[in-house]
């Protein structure tokens, strides 16, 4: 595991093979009969204290996340301690409220756990992408095994121990470290297993969703997206641009969520550039560790190299460079820096316009009307988030309800402000929801007894 800041070696983690996964499956087996068992009031007290433990080592957990993948600490203390938290919580409320049996055409429906979980996660907001799978899976009574990013494999030990700490028995919650194709590969083709929820690339959940396809396992698949943020005409322009910049460009791209087209009206380019330019100028890059910093190095030279070659594909289209050179910057510190991009003037077939990048580089896309503005949006493989901008939250409503994804955030709202909001996509951004009690729910089966 590498710091992509300091460039050092942080750890080593060994990678489970086939066997070891199954040993960790059938001891997830052994607990989901007393697990499944509890009370779902004693399981929400259970998260509810998880989320007390994960907001007191929550210091520790952000510093692990920013040293093994870059991510700045400011960041990190929002989204890897304080949503998990607001997560967790949520989910105990909706663990207490939740219709675990309910009356229909004379029968009784009862919501009972699938039965043992796999959660494969990626490294970019890992604590948030454990939680929101492992609280769910826990609190609808199901085991999990969780295969965590090989790039961030302590944050997950660390937030595995807050759920155990709390009260969730040691087997009922267990960790296979390992790469994708050995580990996850073997995790997913498990028997064993009656549900896998995976977030990461297509080309994972696609591999995902055949391995448990042998066993007739149920998936989520939450693959990522190219969402467009659509700025309406009547927009303060002066306000909203330089939030899209940061939405666009939190955590330097590295989110399946992130708002990476900016969907602007043509008639008012000139003033739009120039607030983007000064957005642009006050991004500070540096040491993730620096409480000041707003963008970090990307997680690895992997990922940096990814986005490198993204850029030179763009710029072989005829992308005009707003903002940007697409050079790496070691001055600030590592090899992974790239400074934030923004591209202009390219064809509505190139790659940089149609492919998640995974880096900091938003592509606009000017219209002339409204209509134009929403086939542009719609305009994508991907469908799992967007936002819109206007001064009227009702118009606002009204194009949002024109937008083939799966959310869709007004006038800046965020996750961390609604944590029992589905989420998940459409088309290649996959399917399946995670959050909320819709979010549980996922992970329970259905029993009608009639009599
Ligand atoms: P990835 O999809 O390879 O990795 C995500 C997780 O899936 C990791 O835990 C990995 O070990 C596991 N995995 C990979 N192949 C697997 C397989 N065949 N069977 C089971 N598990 C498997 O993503 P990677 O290589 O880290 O990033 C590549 C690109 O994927 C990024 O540039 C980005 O475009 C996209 N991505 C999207 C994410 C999202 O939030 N939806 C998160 C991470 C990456
Ligand atoms: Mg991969």
């Amino acid at each position: 595991v590498i710091d992509p800041y300091r460039e050092i070696e942080i750890g080593t983690v060994g990678v489970a093979d086939a066997d070891l996964v199954d040993a960790a499956v059938t001891e997830a087996g052994r607990s989901l009969a007393a697990w499944s068992a509890t009370a779902p009031a004693t399981r929400a007290d259970i998260l509810d204290r998880t989320a007390d433990l994960l907001e007191q080592r929550g210091a520790e957990i952000a510093a692990t996340v920013s040293a093994e993948m870059g991510m700045p600490i400011t960041l990190a203390a929002a989204t890897q301690r304080d949503l998990p938290v607001s997560v967790l919580r949520s989910m105990a409320a909706a663990t207490r409220a939740f219709a675990w049996s309910e009356n229909i055409d004379g029968a009784v429906l009862h919501r009972v756990p699938a039965g043992i979980v796999a959660a494969i996660t990626p490294w970019n907001m890992p604590v948030h992408q454990i939680v929101a799978k492992v609280a769910a899976a826990l609190a609808a009574g199901c085991t999990v095994v969780l295969k965590p990013a090989e790039a961030t494999p302590f944050d997950a030990e660390l937030i595995r121990s807050c759920f155990i700490d709390a009260g969730v028995p040691a087997q009922g919650f267990a960790i296979v470290n390992g790469d994708g194709p050995t580990t996850g590969a073997a995790l997913s083709a498990h028997p064993g297993l009656a549900h896998v929820s995976f977030t990461g690339s297509v080309r994972g959940g696609q591999a995902v969703a055949r391995a448990a396809a042998g066993a007739l396992t149920r998936t989520t698949l939450e693959l990522g997206g190219k969402s467009p943020a659509v700025v309406l005409a009547d927009a303060d322009l002066a306000t909203v641009i330089p939030k899209v910049f940061g939405s666009g460009l939190v955590n330097s791209g590295q989110a399946c969520n992130a708002t990476t087209r900016l969907i602007l009206p043509a008639a008012h380019a000139g003033r739009i550039e120039e607030l983007l330019v000064a957005a642009a100028g006050a991004a500070r890059l540096g040491d993730p560790a620096d409480p000041s910093t707003t963008h970090g190095p990307l997680a690895s030279r992997i990922q940096t190299d990814r986005v490198l070659e993204h850029i030179a594909t763009a710029r072989e289209s005829g992308a005009r460079f707003v903002i940007g050179t697409g050079e790496t910057e070691p001055s600030r510190g590592s090899d992974c820096f790239i400074a934030p991009i923004v591209l202009a003037d390219l064809p509505p077939d190139a790659a940089a316009v149609r492919e998640e990048i995974f880096g900091p580089v938003l592509v606009i896309q000017y219209y002339d009307d409204e209509a134009q503005a929403i086939t542009l949006a719609n305009d994508c493989q991907y469908g799992l988030s967007a936002e819109v901008w206007s001064g009227s939250t009702d118009h606002a409503r009204a194009v949002a309800g024109e937008l083939e994804v799966g959310q869709v955030k007004v006038n800046g709202v965020r996750t961390r402000m609604r944590p029992a909001v589905p989420f998940g996509g459409l088309k290649r951004s996959g399917y399946g929801r995670e959050l909320g009690a819709v979010g549980l729910a996922e992970f329970t089966e259905i029993k009608a007894v009639m009599s």
